[in-house]
């Protein structure tokens, strides 16, 4: 079974948790735990973990989906409580971020560059870092009703990252959750990207973060009672 709560995120669904302009999600497998990137502030971080009763100094891995600041922000305060997680990012190696990387050598934290899908933990994926200009990993894991997919940003395009899961896995991919990046696409481009995503068969969507105000409703419009909220605070379990 495997837990995922949104922890950090610019939608919010609990009293106490902090808005942010970013995105963290706890990923729980096993009595393994997971941390997908760590939001824009490490004190919001710190913060909304509290609220959760999550302890993050009991993180396993931490992925970094990729080198934006709304990202990889918590990953100071994050090391302050936990020195000992495994860190897995995308290639090239903490691209343009030397303050990341002198923080992770500093705190000495293994980290693993992942150009290809590997296995990050018993059967949770790397998808392969995608795209040139902003290089980017996502996550997903095979439940029983198919693979689930976790994006931080999505800048190489939600469908193609979909279609990537299908590609490794064999299986359609039945839910996706995280950061679509729709949000500065309108009228008649926001549709085609719609349309798009509902073509790679997707069963289900759980966008929030970056895909904005606008790129929620129009995926909501789209796939009616198979659009789930997802934001901070908000908790889904898979089997
Ligand atoms: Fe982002
Ligand atoms: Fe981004």
């Amino acid at each position: 079974m495997v837990k995922i709560l949104g922890i950090v995120d610019n939608y919010p669904y609990v009293k106490d948790l902090r808005k942010d302009w970013g995105f963290s999600a706890l990923l729980e497998k096993d009595g393994k735990r997971l941390l997908f990137d760590t939001g824009s502030d490490g004190s919001i971080l710190l913060n909304n973990a509290k609220v959760l009763h999550v302890d993050l100094s009991s993180i396993d891995i931490l992925f970094i989906s990729h080198y934006h600041y709304d990202h990889t922000g918590g990953v100071k305060d994050l090391l302050k409580v936990n020195d000992h997680l495994k860190a897995y990012v995308p290639v090239p190696l903490l691209h343009e971020d030397e303050e990341l990387r002198s923080d992770l050598e500093r705190n000495g934290i293994q980290v693993v560059q992942c150009r290809e899908s590997m296995e990050i933990m018993d059967g949770m994926y790397s998808t392969g870092t995608m795209g040139v200009e902003i290089p980017e990993h996502s996550l997903y894991f095979i439940s029983d009703e198919g693979p689930i997919l976790v994006t931080g940003c999505a800048h190489p395009r939600i469908e193609s990252i979909i279609s990537r899961v299908t590609e490794l896995s064999g299986k359609k991919v039945h839910m996706a959750i995280g950061g679509f990046h729709l949000y500065g696409t309108h009228g008649g481009a926001l549709k085609k990207r719609v349309d798009a995503i509902y073509a790679t068969g997707v069963e289900r969507v759980g966008p929030s973060h970056c895909t904005g105000d606008n790129g929620r409703e129009a995926l909501k419009e789209k796939f009616g009672d198979r659009y789930v909220e997802f934001g901070s605070g908000v908790s889904l379990t898979f089997s």
